[in-house]
């Protein structure tokens, strides 16, 4: 196994790895962006080419290759390097011989139904006809795997039975339940989930199947089983396992690498409105399917691009459901846009009837808030009306920017439209409380900074140290600075404390290194400043030490110790000459 982990290492190089991912931009030689492990407005996570390793300063998740692909994932370790096996082109012999996960097992449970599911479409005309209907292609049928749940009881059960797997796996992911009602004589006790419906595999980022939403096709008593006429239009697989409601978004493995290079995402509501955004090439969509939008969901697409495009249709549920995604978007500092689409109509039917006014409506997305208040001003309310309309409707939204030239932007921009004062507004906007609960990255950073000069300079020294010891040979530094006389000198003014500073330093390798590589990398004279940093710490000790000489002078002398004050005294002299030569080659 080490062996395959190597090897995909060589490989692969934890950069393009990352990329898949998320957004990052070169800093010097390191590449940075914002965390995907936590919320953050700045990026602070850095990625080494050279190490293979990446750092988050704000939330300190640190690793390789592996450890991201597991975290971003949501998998376990054979997991990961199953993935990155794949991207690798290397094969794992020992994996696919032996025993297998539980996870495994279960993925593998869901991708025999998906099997299932799309023969049975082969084979039943009215399903496919429905699909064309709506206006859904045969590439689009294959490309999103999707198939069809047969108006039957118990059929993928049998099947499923059929290929060895068991009764309890097919509940674990959802695929079957069990009648609870025990007045059900005779009739066997489990029943297919999905019946009479069209079948939308749903997967994880990694593009495995984790449930299904399956649409009804024929809205009579077979598809609720009890002969109640209210079957519910989609029908989703429970929360399992593998399927987590709040974290996977519809369509995010096939959406995720168009999102990182057009650097927006479109948001829609539903399975179908998904495939049909997909099918006319709009390839950046992802869908919540059926449940609320999360703020997961929205850290996952941040993790890709700051910028989303809401796609909903311009009912009231959709209008309703885009007002609290968008606070949340805003609050985590995302650009929102909103789609103004015709009056009933939602993406799946536009991609059918008209794709450009489709596109155009995508083209012309309005900020939120934007958006808002022209939907207020078109409704032609009195000026006193319309004042109060802003003030309820639209300054939260002004609120939750964390950048004031926006909030300005914003304000002077209702001031014009709206004929209202703009110092009004600015004063009704300090009245709207504030509920962001994020520290800033600014916050954070003063903390930091209170700490003393000494630890500074001993961090950076062996920050230094250490970098350039985990540097190979050819890499480091023009400058030829020699790291062992740097350790020599270090050892001589530290003396025992040094090994005391080894191990506190080791504790925080990684985020060191990142730090001083970023800090140091691009300065010309590294070994003046090194210079510098061994003298200014030299001299630091020795102001403590001197403080600590005057100190026992001052006692010695109240207690008229005359035989120590001498000692003392001379001691203090030699320090203090001592700073002074430092201070002379320092400045
Ligand atoms: P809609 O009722 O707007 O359906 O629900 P739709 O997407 O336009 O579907 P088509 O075009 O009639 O096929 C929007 C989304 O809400 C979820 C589904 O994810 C759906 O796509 N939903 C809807 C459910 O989960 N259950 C339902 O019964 C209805
Ligand atoms: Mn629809």
């Amino acid at each position: 196994m080490s062996s395959s982990v190597d090897q995909i290492k060589s490989k692969l190089d934890i950069v393009t790895v990352v990329s898949a991912y998320m957004k990052l931009d070169k800093a010097g030689s390191n590449f940075k962006g914002k965390c995907p492990f936590h919320n953050e407005k700045t990026p602070s996570f850095f990625v080494s080419p050279d190490r293979g390793s990446y750092y988050c300063f704000g939330c300190h998740n640190k690793g390789d290759i592996f450890t991201f692909v597991q975290e971003f994932e949501g998998l376990d370790f054979v997991g990961a390097l199953k993935v990155l096996a794949d991207r690798a082109g290397v094969t794992l012999e020992k994996f696919n011989a032996g025993e297998k996960t539980e996870k495994d097992k279960l993925h593998g449970v869901l991708k025999q139904a998906c099997f299932f599911y799309q023969k049975k479409l082969s084979d039943f005309k009215p399903a496919q006809d429905y699909l064309k209907s709506r206006g859904v292609t045969e590439e689009t049928i294959k490309e999103f795997r999707l198939g069809y749940a047969p108006a039957e009881w118990r059929e993928l059960y049998e099947y499923l039975l059929s290929r060895d797997v068991t009764e309890k796996d097919m509940l674990a992911v959802g695929l079957i339940k069990k009648k609870d009602d025990n007045n059900y004589g005779g009739v066997a006790s489990v029943y297919d989930t999905f019946r009479g419906r069209i079948m939308f595999p749903i997967n994880d980022s990694a593009g495995r199947v984790v449930g299904f939403s399956g649409r009804i096709l024929v809205d009579d008593d077979l598809s609720t089983g009890s002969g109640q006429a209210n079957a519910p239009k989609y029908l989703n697989s429970p929360e399992t396992q593998l399927f987590n409601k709040s974290e996977i978004l519809f369509g995010l493995d096939k959406a995720k690498k168009n999102i990182r290079l057009k650097d927006y995402s479109v948001l829609v509501e539903g399975q179908m409105d998904l495939i049909m955004m997909h099918q006319v090439g709009i390839t950046n969509t992802v869908a919540s399917s059926g449940t609320a939008l999360s703020d997961k969901h929205l850290i996952r697409l941040q993790r890709l691009s700051n910028r989303i495009i809401m796609a909903f249709d311009s009912d009231s549920a959709g209008f309703l459901a885009s007002d609290r995604s968008a606070k949340m978007a805003l609050s985590l500092g995302m650009e929102l846009k909103i789609t103004q689409m015709p009056e009933g109509k939602d993406p799946a039917d536009l991609v059918k009837d008209s794709p450009e006014t489709l596109k155009e409506s995508i083209r012309e997305a309005k900020h939120i808030i934007d958006f808002y208040v022209d939907n207020l001003l078109s409704r032609k309310l009195e000026p006193r009306e319309l004042g109060k309309k802003i003030q309820k409707k639209v300054l939260p939204y002004i609120a939750l920017l964390s950048s004031t030239i926006e909030k300005a932007h914003f304000i002077k921009n209702i001031a014009e439209k709206a004929f209202i004062k703009e110092d009004a507004l600015w004063d009704d906007l300090k009245c709207i409380g504030l509920s962001t609960s994020f520290t800033t990255e600014s916050e954070k950073q003063k903390n930091h900074s209170f700490s003393s000069r000494i630890n500074s300079i001993e961090r950076k020294i062996m920050g230094i140290i250490m970098w350039q010891k985990s540097l190979k040979r050819k890499a480091k530094m023009a400058t030829e600075i020699d790291i062992e006389e740097m350790e020599k000198r270090m050892g001589e003014i530290a003396g025992e404390r040094t090994e005391e500073l080894k191990t506190r330093f080791d504790k925080e390798k990684e985020s060191l290194l990142f730090e001083t590589e970023a800090y140091y990398n691009d300065k010309t004279d590294l070994k003046r400043e090194i210079d510098e940093l061994l003298s200014g710490l030299e001299e630091e000790y020795l102001k403590k030490e001197l403080a600590l000489a005057m100190t026992n002078l001052q006692k010695a002398e109240r207690a008229k110790e005359n035989d120590k004050i001498g000692g003392y005294l001379e001691e203090c002299q030699r320090i203090s000459q001592r700073i002074n030569v430092l201070k002379h080659k320092t400045r």
